[in-house]
């Protein structure tokens, strides 16, 4: 019964029909946040072996939690948890541009799914600390865990009750706070879904960082206020080079959009970034690693093209699978193939029970 409409849809929107999907119910909201964590000592601009910073701070993160626009008795439990990566914030899972091809959140109501969608620490509405000292990957890891936490025990606004199944989709720098919370808090999570991500960095690194500027700079109505160590692509040309696949692998108004709605990152999570790179030795649920094929972010060619980064560091898990979607870059959700990258998640968590 529920099935069939979904495959029927899917179907569908990859033939190029329009399809109409129903527009959940949502409740945007500002939860205020305690973490602490060990941060890095990034005084001389590099990563030192060890991190030995304690901070510790109360921050506003913004919310956006959404119903299931069509109920599944056996999915009233679960709550999928999408965590955006660098220059990005929750328009990432949730593209306001043609949302009926875009939008994840849209996308897992349908299938039953309530979505809690969030801008990270120093993005979108969220507070923005200092971007070196603060804003690093061990702190981001904090306040995402505190917030599944908050979801576990029933605090998020909107949804009125708790949530015993997590499923997390990360996409990039999201996907490697996932990581280092199925390293951290095992049992946090029950299925991950790492998406723009794999346990190498790949080639196209340093290029991208070239093609980033201080956001104040690039964008001074948007980001004037921020210091320089908040940092944004330069224009749509650099952004097209770090983010997507070849020409014709996404729509040029999709592109449009993004550069016209893209968030900052901060220089304290570039340079942290490998910390949370690292082994999930307990962690016992279900893991899908999803791939663009043109991802320079992450991958390697090597890589990409044979999945067999990553099995190793999920010796415990339950199930690890990985997934390729092909002529597509790493910001997989603003390209044509986004619907098939739904459609492979949706399978995956059909196939695990979720
Ligand atoms: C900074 O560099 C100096 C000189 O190389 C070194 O002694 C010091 O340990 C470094 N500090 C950090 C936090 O990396
Ligand atoms: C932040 O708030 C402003 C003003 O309400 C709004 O225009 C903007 O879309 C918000 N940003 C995000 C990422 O939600
Ligand atoms: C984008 O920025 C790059 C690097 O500064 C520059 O070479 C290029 O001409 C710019 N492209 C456009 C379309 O402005
Ligand atoms: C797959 O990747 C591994 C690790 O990078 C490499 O050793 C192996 O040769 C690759 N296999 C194929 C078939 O490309």
């Amino acid at each position: 019964m529920f099935a069939l409409p979904v495959a029927a849809t899917v179907v569908a929107a990859l033939a190029g029909f329009a399809v109409g999907y129903p527009t959940p119910v949502c409740t945007n909201s500002f939860v205020t946040v305690t973490a602490s964590a060990t941060n890095y000592d990034l005084s001389n601009g590099t990563l030192p072996p060890a991190a030995t910073v304690p901070v510790s701070g109360t921050y506003s993160i913004q919310l956006r939690y959404c119903k299931p626009t069509l109920p599944v008795p056996s999915r009233a439990n679960s709550l999928q948890v999408l965590v955006h990566g660098l220059t990005y914030n929750t328009n990432y899972w949730d593209i306001p541009y043609k949302p009926d091809t875009y939008s994840y959140a849209r996308w897992a109501a349908f299938n039953g799914y309530a979505t809690l969608n969030m801008a990270r620490l120093g993005y979108g509405n969220s507070s923005h600390p200092d971007p070196v000292t603060v804003v690093q990957d061990p702190m981001d890891t904090a306040i995402v865990t505190k917030i599944v936490e908050l979801a576990r025990a029933g605090g998020i606004p909107g949804a009125g009750k708790s949530f015993s199944k997590i499923i997390y989709a990360g996409h990039s720098y999201g996907s490697l706070i996932l990581n280092g919370i199925m390293a951290a808090t095992p049992s946090l999570v029950n299925a991950a879904v790492l998406s723009g991500y794999s346990h190498e960095v790949g080639t196209g690194v340093p290029t991208i960082i070239a093609g980033m500027a201080p956001a104040a700079t690039v964008d001074p109505a948007r980001f004037g206020s921020l210091p320089p160590g908040y940092m944004t692509t330069i224009n749509s040309t650099t952004r097209a080079a770090a983010f997507y696949g070849p020409t014709g692998s996404y729509e040029s108004g999709a592109l449009a959009y993004d550069e016209s709605t893209k968030d900052t990152a901060t220089l304290g999570e570039f340079i942290t970034f490998p910390a949370t790179l690292v082994p999930a030795p307990s962690f016992t649920g279900d893991v899908l690693t999803i791939n663009g094929d043109h991802d320079l972010v992450f991958c390697t060619t090597t890589d990409c093209a044979n999945g067999s980064a990553g099995s190793s560091y999920y010796p415990a898990a339950n199930s690890v699978e990985y997934i390729v979607i092909p002529v597509t870059g790493h910001c997989l959700n603003f390209h044509h193939t986004a619907p098939l990258t739904y459609l492979k998640i949706q399978q995956w968590l059909n196939a695990h029970g979720y």
